[in-house]
């Protein structure tokens, strides 16, 4: 793991393998941005012009190697681009992807020092958090092809202010461990990760962590009439589980639950996926992934709220018990939902986390999940959608989202859609409805489970939880941790009252 640390000493003075400075598009060519002082005046001045003729332009994503000044303590200089130049600070997000292509670019280094523009405690959190993603690897089943990750990132800061400095980057350290936490079992093969190990991990963080952990076995979920997560489970080898984390304060004004979809393979079940549709789907426990990062990261920042994560975990798969096209299931709470295609399984585990979920009376729900191939024809690979049953939560969540750095886009949730999904011959619904806004119809679907009168929102991320494309800024290949800065944020608003 990456250590994170924060130092005030002149960038050049830092004994490190490596220094890293930011570098703009201005309107006159390059220009070295703030943070860079040092490295300015060492190079008396001409540094501009040095990088300007090894081709550097200041381009977001542009990364430049050069050997340090005489007089540096690190031996190599890397340039990163932050885009165009501004009047005023660089934006956070700006800042996270700079620091975070620099990370990448550096791995297999031992220790970096960052002096990217770091006055504000805004900026520092940016650039920690930034490098902390950066340099994030998933190495579990490489031999030894696989470069180290930074061992140890430094961001250099300016004198003032070093006290705020320092919680930033323990904000930064928090938020940055808990999404890698998300990746990591986003990224584990899913031979590996399955209900059961799922919630075997989430038992041991949760002791390490001082969470309360519950888990539900096929047994459990059997005698407590969870029949969405068991129909999606039976056709496997590895039975579901429903796996309750719980993070309480004794001051906490307000309670949030957090459900997560935790599908740890979505092979279709009997209604198969094509081949080309079924690689990537060890992501399918993205949701769950997000949540329970997300409910670690409250304990450890120790937020004035309640937050309870329910992870309703199974694996899809077509087998000779699994359930069939046609089958009625009786959801937790004691709805009746036609199974008219197994592939259509997310919704199912969700329904019955929902209702149990909202035994609990807590004040917003929030469910996450990789949901619909519809969501991501409509909003692409790095966005995701928005629905709720209140529209003031539905901005909420999409204002925090970008003030985090997420892409997101409010969808409605249109009465007339609800129509086709609820028309089952035989059962109170069925788990499809009309084809086209096929991301709507299952946000309908959900909001049937929600109990009457609690403020419910749904965040659909099957396009950004996984990314197929290359790594960019502090995005990495595969898992991203898609949602759970959204989360935090929205649990550290809540517990201010905002
Ligand atoms: N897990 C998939 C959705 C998905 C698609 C996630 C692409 C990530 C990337 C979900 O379980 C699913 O199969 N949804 C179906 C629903 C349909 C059968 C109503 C879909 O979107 O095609
Ligand atoms: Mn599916
Ligand atoms: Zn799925």
């Amino acid at each position: 793991m990456t250590a994170l640390s924060v130092s005030t000493s002149s960038a050049v003075s830092l004994r490190a393998d490596a220094l890293v400075i930011g570098v703009a598009k201005g309107p006159k060519g390059l220009v070295v941005a703030s943070g860079a002082e040092a490295v300015v005046e060492a190079f008396e001045g001409k540094l501009a012009e040095v990088l300007t003729t090894l081709g550097a332009t200041g381009a977001e994503g542009e990364a430049v190697k050069l050997p340090a000044p005489a007089g540096a303590k690190a031996p190599l200089l890397l340039a990163v681009g932050l885009g165009e130049a501004v009047d005023g600070p660089f934006g956070a997000e700006e800042l996270r992807r700079a620091a975070g292509v620099a990370a990448r670019t550096l791995a297999g280094s031992k220790k970096v020092a960052l002096a990217l523009p770091a006055g504000s405690a805004d900026e520092v959190e940016a650039v920690a958090l930034g490098g902390l993603l950066g340099a994030y690897a998933f190495g579990a089943y490489k031999g030894e092809a696989g470069k180290a990750p930074v061992a140890e990132l430094v961001v250099v800061v300016e004198r003032k202010g070093s006290k705020d400095a320092k919680a930033a980057v323990e904000r930064a350290t928090v938020v940055g461990e808990e999404m890698n936490r998300a990746r990591d079992l986003v990224n584990t093969a899913p031979n590996d990760l399955n209900p059961k190990s799922f919630a075997a991990i989430a038992q041991a963080a949760g002791k390490e962590h001082g969470l309360k952990v519950e888990v539900l076995d096929e047994k459990a979920l059997a005698k407590g009439g969870f029949g969405g997560i068991l129909g999606v489970g039976v056709g496997s080898a590895n039975p579901p589980r429903l796996v309750k984390v719980a993070y309480t304060h004794p001051k906490a004004k307000a309670s949030l639950a957090f459900v997560g979809k935790g599908i740890t393979y979505d092979s279709g079940g009997i209604s198969l996926k094509p081949a080309g549709h079924n690689e990537t789907m060890k992501c399918d426990m993205a949701g769950a992934a997000a949540v329970f990062a997300a409910v670690v990261a409250a304990k450890r920042l120790g937020l004035q709220v309640n937050v309870t994560a329910w992870l309703a975990l199974a694996e899809n798969m077509p087998s000779g018990s699994a359930t069939r096209p046609g089958d009625v299931l009786r959801m937790y709470g004691g709805k009746t939902v036609e199974v008219l295609n197994t592939d259509a399984e997310g919704r199912l585990v969700l329904a019955d986390a929902i209702v149990k979920a909202g035994e609990e009376q807590p004040d917003v729900i929030v469910d996450v999940a990789t949901l619909t191939g519809a969501m991501v024809l409509a909003l692409g690979n790095r966005t995701f959608g928005v629905m709720a049953n209140d529209e003031a939560l539905r901005t909420k969540l999409h204002e925090t989202a970008g003030a985090v750095g997420e892409q997101s886009w409010p969808m409605p949730l249109p009465a007339d859609l609800r129509k086709g999904m609820v028309e089952s011959t035989v059962a109170d619904l069925a788990n499809m409805g009309e084809r086209m806004g096929g991301g709507l119809v299952a946000g309908l679907f959900l909001q049937e489970f929600v109990a009457e009168g609690t403020a419910w929102a749904h965040l659909d991320i099957a396009g950004p939880a996984f990314n197929e494309g290359g790594a960019s800024g502090y995005t990495p290949k595969g898992g991203t941790a898609s949602a759970v800065r959204t989360l935090v944020r929205f649990a550290e608003d809540t517990a201010a009252g905002k």
